[in-house]
């Protein structure tokens, strides 16, 4: 097979921003060693998230001059809502100004004290906005999903025996809600079997629990599934995304994702009581329901977005291009979680970095590193981002210190990638050269977003 080539040319173009090895190591000093206080123009390559940061088409672009910002019956909200009920089925369409806020609104009116929401994995704004609540949230992936270097198919599933435990144990009235992330953004970007969906379902619907789909990486997640699930291999992808929304009775979405909006998100389902409901606080939080937090040009852009990322030339680059970067690093011995997700490459940091305790932070100390050795920026999930304390203020650490390379779509070519390999397999070679790090300050709540650290000396 030839190479598979980025599946477009570029027309414009902005500039990366070149700093010397010594300027990143002050810059990180002075950063406290967290990349989210680092400004971006002394970042090279950006790794940090996918979230919002795709590069929109021509076309999308084009349809952002078309954008009627009309406060109600926006034609543009119009052509937003005909696409995705389309796409997904669902009758009745919510935007909002991104995920978390679509969220918000569900959680808000599902949830409360002594019920739970059970999960493949929550996403943590997802699982904030079910605690905040007052519910709880239950993972139950599948038993593949917990071990970073085994490879399978798909370990995004749920455990469907764990599940019909929970339920059993709980009662299905305790239990407003299933919701399955596509891809397990927290889990990997690992996806999620249309066998599973199907059977997830079925379990709920035995129970009358209605099953949401957290659907920002659909398209990715479908791509997998024509790849991997054999009956799927010469269905259409938009077939397979139809399939998919047709076992749920409704989903969330976080637009700055499979949909290459740089803001958005939207609510959708079938519960006529439940929409009304939920265009009720809508109106209170996000705006009128044909905008809902967006200006008339974000429903353009996403709109069309929506459209193009079911391209399948694009997938196949999309996720053929993570894949690649997988691949180099396992040749290179670097610890890595395979199989490669849809939209990120996670390092297991305490593999890569064994003579760094956890309680000193590894995968911070990992990114760290990446930022100083090659200007790259991505994010640690483990131990800073999920950790705990004890009463008496010891760490009770995450179960796994990853570090997650995110690569924003259609924004770099593949010698950006094979820079970044390189870089990587790079610092593997001179691992024993890194320092633990110890926290210096930090917030009471999702403290990885602030926290300022120091190495350990
Ligand atoms: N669900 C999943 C699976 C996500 O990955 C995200 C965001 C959200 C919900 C929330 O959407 O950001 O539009 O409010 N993930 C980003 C990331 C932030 O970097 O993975 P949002």
């Amino acid at each position: 097979m030839k190479t598979i080539i980025e599946p477009f040319r570029i027309k414009s173009v902005e500039p990366v921003y070149f700093t010397t090895e010594e300027e990143r190591k002050l810059i990180l000093e002075n950063a406290f060693y967290n990349p989210f206080l680092i400004h971006a123009d002394r970042v090279l390559i950006d790794l940090l998230t996918d979230s919002g940061t795709s590069a929109m088409s021509s076309n999308q672009w084009a349809g952002m001059m078309q954008g009627d910002e009309s406060y109600a019956g926006s034609t543009s909200f119009f052509r937003f809502e005909k696409t995705i009920q389309d796409l997904t089925g669902f009758p009745l369409v919510i935007p909002t100004h991104q995920g978390r806020a679509a969220e918000k609104i569900l959680f808000s009116i599902l949830g409360g004290k002594g019920k739970y929401f059970v999960s493949n994995t929550l996403f943590d704004t997802t699982r904030a906005n079910i605690e905040y609540s007052g519910a709880e949230g239950v993972d139950l992936v599948c038993e593949e999903g917990k071990h970073p270097s085994i490879p399978a198919p798909f370990k995004g599933n749920m455990d469907t025996e764990s599940l019909q435990k929970f339920i059993n144990e709980k009662g299905a009235a305790a239990i407003p809600l299933c919701v399955i992330t596509v891809t397990n953004n927290s889990g990997g970007g690992q996806p999620v079997s249309m066998q599973n969906i199907r059977e997830v379902k079925a379990i709920c619907k035995a129970h009358g629990i209605p099953l949401f789909i957290d659907a920002c990486r659909f398209a990715e997640n479908a791509y997998f599934i024509k790849q991997r699930e054999e009956s799927y291999a010469n269905t259409p992808v938009p077939e397979i995304v139809r399939e998919m929304f047709s076992y749920a009775d409704g989903c969330t979405m976080s637009a700055k994702k499979d949909a290459f909006a740089n803001i958005g998100g939207f609510l959708a389902m079938y519960d006529e009581t439940l929409a009304q409901q939920c265009r009720n606080m809508l109106i209170m939080t996000e705006g009128f329901p044909t905008y809902g937090g967006l200006a008339g040009r974000d429903l353009e852009a996403i709109a069309i977005g929506l459209t193009e990322v079911m391209e399948e030339h694009y997938l196949q680059y999309r996720i053929r291009s993570i894949e690649y970067l997988c691949n180099k690093l396992i040749a290179a011995g670097v610890p890595v979680m395979q199989p490669a997700g849809g939209h990120a490459i996670y390092l297991d940091a305490k593999a890569f970095l064994p003579h760094i305790p956890v309680d000193q932070y590894p995968g911070q100390a990992l990114v760290g590193a990446l930022y100083v050795h090659g200007g790259i920026r991505g994010v640690e999930i483990g131990s800073l981002m999920f950790g705990k304390y004890t009463p008496d203020k010891k760490l009770i650490p995450a179960q796994l210190e990853l570090v997650r390379l995110a690569i924003p779509r259609r924004v770099y070519t593949q010698s950006h990638i094979d820079y970044v390999a390189e870089v990587i397999i790079e610092v593997f070679q001179q691992k024993g050269t890194i320092k633990g790090l110890r926290i210096i300050e930090e917030a009471p709540m999702l403290r990885h977003f602030t926290a300022k650290l120091k190495p350990v000396i």
